[in-house]
């Protein structure tokens, strides 16, 4: 069992999602067999460049098929903004008004996954007020019940973050970001996120720190555990507080990134990690 990790808008989130990029013409087949490896949460976006949203609806259905509740699933997609399009596929009418864009998105993903839980701005627009447009929009959308929460996601500038906080009438239940030593691992940010109860989702987590996964004390308290360096990493991520995105395509990986909550780092072996970072 995942265990849940409940947002400000009262929303239980599984600690742990699936998430669907690049997955192409294997995303359907790929999001059930994350379901049925026990994946409850999935991470999808309106962005035909690099999420299949209609393979990922399939998958869903499969696994509803198959006995799966609806209720015990919990879906999320984004709104892309055009910039983040493929101007070939963009999924809504480019010449549109922001506000119109947002809405003719999420009729698309609607249309796509049958069920939404979270909608998620895939980043700040070009312009403060377009970012401000298509928020406002998303909380309409909030407040017509269309989706149960909203979120930011690619927000590095803690400013930007505290600002949108501040014009906010709902502010952002998760802020979905690269997770890397670039940004500090965005230590600032997730202080503004824990000081208002938003809920800190960590993408590129594995990709991005391979001199984590590789130290000494890593490998060290993977060999003591007997569970891989990737799989302490997320248990450290996990008890951090954060909600980890994976969007491995391998099942034994599945198995394992579900397996981080059979065991638990002692405060050692924690604070070992933490000294690694800035955590
Ligand atoms: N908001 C955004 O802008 C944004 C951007 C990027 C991604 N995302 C979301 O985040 C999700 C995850 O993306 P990601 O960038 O973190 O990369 P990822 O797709 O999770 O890939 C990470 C790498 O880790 C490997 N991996 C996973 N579990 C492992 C394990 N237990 N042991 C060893 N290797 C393991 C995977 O290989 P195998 O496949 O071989 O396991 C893969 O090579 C995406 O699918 C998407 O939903 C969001």
């Amino acid at each position: 069992m995942v265990p849940t990790i409940c947002s400000h808008t009262n929303v239980e989130m599984p600690a742990i999602m699936y998430g669907t990029a690049w997955k192409e013409n294997k995303t359907a087949d790929l999001v059930f067999k994350a379901i049925e490896q026990g994946f409850r949460g999935i991470d999808t976006a309106c962005q035909p460049k690099h999420y299949n949203e209609e393979g990922v609806g399939e998958g869903i259905a499969r696994a509803i098929e198959n006995g799966i509740k609806r209720d015990d699933l919990f879906v999320q997609t984004k709104f892309t903004g055009i910039q983040g399009q493929d101007p070939q596929r963009v999924p809504y009418d480019p010449d549109a008004s922001v506000r119109d864009q947002v809405k003719q998105s999420l009729s698309v993903s609607q249309r796509n996954l049958k069920m939404i839980d979270a909608l998620v701005l895939h980043g700040p627009l070009k312009t403060w007020d377009m970012t401000i447009e298509a928020w406002k929009t998303m909380e309409e959308l909030y407040e017509l019940g269309d989706v149960r929460q909203i979120g930011i996601s690619n927000v590095y500038d803690p400013e930007l973050l505290s600002a949108l906080i501040d014009v906010a009438k709902y502010r952002p239940a998760t802020l979905q970001n690269r997770f890397y030593n670039k940004t500090e691992y965005d230590i600032k940010i997730r202080q503004i996120c824990k000081e208002h109860n938003i809920v800190y989702q960590c993408f590129w987590t594995l990709t991005a720190n391979p001199h984590i996964l590789n130290s000494s004390t890593l490998q060290e308290i993977s060999k003591a555990k007997a569970k891989t360096p990737e799989q302490i990493f997320f248990r450290f991520i996990h008890q951090l507080g954060i909600q980890i995105l994976t969007g491995t395509t391998n099942t034994e990986h599945m198995k394992q990134d579900l397996g981080i909550f059979e065991f638990e780092l002692d405060l050692g072996e924690f604070e070992s990690i933490k000294a690694l970072g800035p955590f």
